[in-house]
């Protein structure tokens, strides 16, 4: 088999690792050419965003199956062009994407469904705003409706600043995608995320895991993309048959009633609350860094189930883990999330020993053939990947080989998979 991963940060090195290590795959092809992060992959110089020559590439070069990493191209349609060409693409349409491109559409699809989640309203003005306050009396929590890089949500801790945050995004700070806002009511707990792979009729949810959202160790200083995660989350096992019943069984009830021909993941990100299981969000891609341990922890060959949902039947057996657990410390350049530095030599990598129980997935760095060397490019450089026998073992093999990689500046949380805050 011949497959093209789509995308060029650590979620697509671990999968395309994981792809790899499949018996019928022979070949993996990354687009962008960056995305080649292994010299067994062949990295392709073409536009994620353009469907028509990801197409026409796919059919010339006889590829079985394209895997759709980042939101962008989902949310664009480039698996209903690379569809229409007869090519098999894991990742929804433009249609089942709008669950992540546009809150409002999530909100109301998770209403129409019955899927517990915070109270909301939906403004387009100043006006709309202070009547969604008057309503709640308390601070909202202010979403662009569509997407902002990660960037377009503020929990306010007071009225003023709820009105602060809504006014700079109508103002056109993110342009048309912060237009329209949702505004929610604020939700305590512990976050866990959950994925479901699906072809729209049912699902296999994979075992939970928790990213850590903040810059800081004690989940302080500013949101990022992610500082680290770790998979399973304990805490959380017993929940899954109402993680089942209020959210995932409900989400197929509802592609049905709306027609939804729905074909990869389905990430909810969820809030523990005293009032049972709330979602905070869904995505139509896997997360980042969470794929990254949680590929490491699959016991499962992950390619019939891509292929089954990318061709419409999900294969009727669970995917399976390995017994311990896995995490991943995110190491990040000087000035991330705001002003990452860049073209920085990364020492220590070449000697770090990749094992089955150590992966190094690398998401802003590229290899300085010539010299073999790689070269930071990004905010999230790489993420080290451990397994151990339980949680503890696994952190502490994470963090001795991250003592041993470096670059001026270098930064990493501490604390990743000890605190069950953000
Ligand atoms: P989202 O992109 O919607 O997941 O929001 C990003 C982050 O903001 C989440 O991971 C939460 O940490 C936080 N957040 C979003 N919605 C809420 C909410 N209703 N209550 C509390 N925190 C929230
Ligand atoms: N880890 C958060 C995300 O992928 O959106």
């Amino acid at each position: 088999m011949r497959v093209i991963v789509i995308g060029s940060g650590g979620r697509e090195h671990a999968l395309a690792w994981k792809i790899s290590e499949s018996d019928g795959v022979s070949k993996v092809y990354t687009i962008p050419a960056s995305g080649a992060k292994e010299n067994y992959f062949e990295g392709i110089d073409l536009d994620p965003l353009d469907g028509d020559a990801i197409a026409d590439f796919a059919n010339e070069n006889m590829v079985d199956l394209v895997v759709i990493g980042p939101e962008a191209p989902l949310v664009s349609g480039v698996a209903d062009v690379l569809r229409s060409k007869g090519v098999s693409v894991f990742g929804p349409g433009a249609n089942g994407a709008q669950l992540e491109g546009s809150k409002v559409f999530a909100k109301e699809f998770m209403a129409s469904a019955g899927i517990p989640t915070a109270r909301f309203w939906v403004a387009r003005s100043m006006d709309d705003v202070d009547r969604a306050l008057s309503e709640s009396g308390e601070p909202l929590v202010v979403k662009c409706d569509g997407l902002a890089g990660g960037k377009g949500v503020v929990v306010s801790e007071t009225l003023e600043e709820t009105r602060e945050a809504a006014s700079d995004f109508l103002s056109g700070r993110f342009g048309e995608a912060g237009r329209t806002l949702v505004l929610e009511e604020r939700l305590q707990g512990r976050e866990v995320s959950f994925f479901a792979i699906t072809d729209g009729k049912r699902y296999h949810l994979l075992v939970p895991s928790r990213d850590h959202k903040r810059l800081l160790d004690g989940g302080n200083g500013p949101n990022t993309g992610g500082m680290g995660a770790y998979a399973p989350v304990e805490d959380a096992m017993d929940l899954m048959p109402v993680i089942r019943e209020t959210i995932f069984d409900r989400v197929m009830a509802e592609f049905e009633k709306q027609g939804m021909d729905y074909r990869g993941v389905l990430y909810a990100g969820v809030m523990l609350t005293n009032e049972g299981p709330k979602v905070l969000e869904f995505n139509v891609r896997f997360g980042d860094p969470e794929t990254q341990p949680l590929m490491a922890l699959m016991l499962s060959d992950i390619v019939p189930y891509l292929l089954g949902v990318a061709r419409g039947a999900l294969p009727q057996a669970p995917v399976e883990f390995m017994p311990g657990a896995t995490l991943t410390v995110v190491m990040a350049a000087e000035g991330y999330p705001t002003r990452p530095r860049s073209g920085d030599v990364i020492e220590g990598l070449e000697d770090v020993r990749i094992t089955d129980d150590v992966r190094v997935f690398i998401a802003g760095a590229d290899l300085d053939r010539k010299a073999g060397r790689w070269i930071t490019s990004g905010g999230r450089v790489l993420g080290v990947t451990a397994k151990g026998k339980t949680l503890e073992q696994a952190r502490e093999r994470a963090y001795e080989i991250a003592g041993r990689i470096a670059w001026p500046g270098v930064h990493y949380r501490k604390d990743i998979g000890v605190t069950t805050t953000a």
